[in-house]
Formats: structure tokens, C-alpha cells, sequence
């Protein structure tokens, strides 16, 4: 199904390991709080999971269905020892819940420090060509506009302590660099892929000390967005959300920082990107792992 690009790394994963561990001291989140979009369900719960067990102060989920939230805060804080779990019903499709959103947290005194960007539009399933440029702007507003107006309004907060580091994950695609995969919802990779580059540059502009930009592909999950793509839980084999949901946590840490910028898969072992043929190479060359034009 994929290029050889799925196993850069050997191993590869499919699940969590020792290294992604959110229990590993190095990757502590004490004292941090977390924002995450449509972190109700799917990958973007896994992450919230992911966090609660990294020991994050707090963990701020979001998502269009006040009921959804509302339970998932209620499963969260099951499972969370000092944790706190806040919920905030928001469409991040309009404008207007996005400032809400963090107008309200502001009024709160929250001061967000690891944002990670998890809900997405998926767009129609027709080619671009029988899809009205109004229709694809819809998927821009959801994709794009909102993705950057998250992130600006996160590293314009301020911060508790100015010499804390802020951390932004994005939950990418594969469909950002192989135009193949997703060929059936074409506004997906298009705006995903405009998403990326926004950040990309965001982070060209930033030091990694003060905000740390990673973004990845979190791998094939059987989530209700696969389930109502027509998937079933045998389709293909699917990997476990605890595997993009740990990697992201990875990813909010100082030990990824080499990643600045970057875009790699959450199944590619951090060990080995750390170190040997692809780190010796991300050191060399500033484009690798980064959108831009090929050849030249
Ligand atoms: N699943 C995969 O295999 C896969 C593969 C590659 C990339 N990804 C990426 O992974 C991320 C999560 O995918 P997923 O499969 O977990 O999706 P999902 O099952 O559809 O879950 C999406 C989450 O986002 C929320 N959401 C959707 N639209 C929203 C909006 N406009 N405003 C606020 N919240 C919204 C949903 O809750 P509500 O519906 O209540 O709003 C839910 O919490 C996406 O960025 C996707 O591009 C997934």
C-alpha cells in the first residue's frame, strides 16, 4: 500500500515501545498543559491519553459534539491520577468558537504550553476538478485558516516563565507527500499538505528553545472517520493509536528537537532517527523532511 518510505527506519512500529514510553521520566509532561483538537475521539484521544499517562498538569480536549466531549472527559478523568481534564465544546471551522476558545481560556488564566493540532476536514470525495472552488475553500477554513489561527493564538499567549519552551505537534498525513494515498478526497491532501508548509515556515522563523514545531504522519488508525470511509476493523492492518498517541508526547519533548520543522511518521523508530544514516542527514541538509519542490 505505502512506498518504501514506511520503513525508513528498522525497526519500524506499529504500537508503543520502551523509547515513546509516556512513562519515561525524560518525557514528563509535570506540570504542562495540553491543548488538543478533536481530542474527543480517534487518534486525537489516544494522544489525550498519551499525556494523562506523561503526567501532563492538564489535558484540554475539544471538539463539536458537547456530548462527545463531555463523556470523553468523564472516560479521561477516570484514568487520570493528578491530572486535570477539561473539555470545551468548539468548531474549529468557524472563525468566531476559535477566538472564544482561547478568549475563554485567557479569561480562565490558562496558559496553554503544548498544542497539538488533531481536527481535521475531510472534504468531498470527487475529484478537484468537479468540486466547487467553494466547497474546496470550506475545507481551507477547517484546515488551514483554523490550524493557523490555533497556532498564532498559541504562541501569542505568553508564557508562565519566558525561558519555557512551547511545544506544537501536528497530526499530519502520509497525504501531504504521496499523492496516491487520499486520492479520493483531493481538498484533504491539498489542505493538509498547505497546513504543513504554514508551519514549516512558522518554524523556519522560530528557535526550537522557544517553540518547538513537529509534524507527523500518526499512522493507519481504525478510528470513526476510517469506520465511516467504509473501513472495518479487518480491512487493513491497522496500527494501535497508543503508537502516534506516545509519539506524540515524544514529540513535546526536548529529545525531538532535532526535528524542528520536520515532518516524519510516528512509526519510524525515534532511536534510530536520533542517530546514524537519516540523523547524519537531517543535520547535513535543511530541506530533507520538509515540503519544497524535488530535483532542483
Ligand atoms: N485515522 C488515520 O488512519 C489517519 C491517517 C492519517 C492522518 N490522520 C490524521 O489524524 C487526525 C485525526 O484523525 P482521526 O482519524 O482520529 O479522525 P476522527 O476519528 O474523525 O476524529 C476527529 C476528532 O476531531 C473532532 N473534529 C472533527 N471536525 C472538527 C471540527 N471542525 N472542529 C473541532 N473538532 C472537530 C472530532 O469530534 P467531533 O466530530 O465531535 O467534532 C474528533 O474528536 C487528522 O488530522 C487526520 O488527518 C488520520
Amino acid at each position: 500500500m505505502f512506498g518504501k518510505y514506511a520503513t525508513l527506519t528498522d525497526p519500524v512500529h506499529n504500537n508503543t515501545y520502551e523509547a515513546i514510553s509516556p512513562l519515561r521520566p525524560e518525557l514528563s509532561q509535570l506540570g504542562r498543559t495540553i491543548l488538543i483538537s478533536g481530542g474527543t475521539t480517534g487518534i486525537g484521544y489516544g494522544i489525550a491519553r498519551g499525556f494523562v499517562r506523561a503526567s501532563a498538569a492538564r489535558v484540554i480536549i475539544t471538539g463539536r459534539r458537547p456530548e462527545v466531549v463531555s463523556q470523553a472527559v468523564e472516560d479521561l478523568q477516570k484514568e487520570a491520577n493528578a491530572t486535570k481534564i477539561d473539555g470545551y465544546p468548539c468548531d474549529i471551522s468557524s472563525n468566531a468558537a476559535v477566538e472564544a476558545l482561547w478568549d475563554k481560556l485567557k479569561t480562565d488564566g490558562i496558559v496553554v504550553d503544548v498544542l497539538v493540532l488533531n481536527a481535521v476536514a475531510f472534504g468531498p470525495n470527487k475529484s478537484l476538478r468537479n468540486i466547487s472552488t467553494a466547497a474546496t475553500w470550506e475545507v481551507y477554513d477547517a484546515n488551514v485558516r483554523a490550524q493557523l489561527q490555533m497556532s498564532e493564538r498559541f504562541y501569542k499567549q505568553g508564557n508562565k516563565d519566558s525561558s519555557e519552551t512551547k511545544y506544537l505537534v501536528y497530526v499530519s498525513s502520509v497525504a501531504v507527500h504521496d499523492f496516491n494515498i487520499g486520492n479520493d478526497y483531493p481538498t484533504y491532501a491539498l489542505t493538509k499538505l498547505s497546513a504543513q508548509l504554514g508551519l514549516q515556515l512558522i518554524a523556519q522563523d522560530s528557535s526550537p528553545e522557544e517553540l518547538q514545531i513537529i509534524s507527523f504522519h500518526p499512522g493507519s488508525i481504525f478510528t470513526e472517520n476510517a469506520r465511516s470511509k467504509g473501513f472495518a476493523e479487518d480491512s487493513v492492518p491497522w496500527d494501535h493509536v497508543d503508537l502516534p498517541g506516545h509519539f506524540a508526547v515524544w514529540a513535546a519533548s526536548s529529545e525531538a528537537q532535532f526535528l524542528h520543522g520536520r515532518f516524519v511518521w510516528a512509526s519510524w523508530d525515534v532511536e534510530k532517527l536520533q542517530s546514524g544514516d537519516v540523523r547524519r542527514r537531517i543535520d547535513e541538509d535543511p530541506t530533507y523532511l520538509k515540503i519544497g519542490i524535488h530535483g532542483l
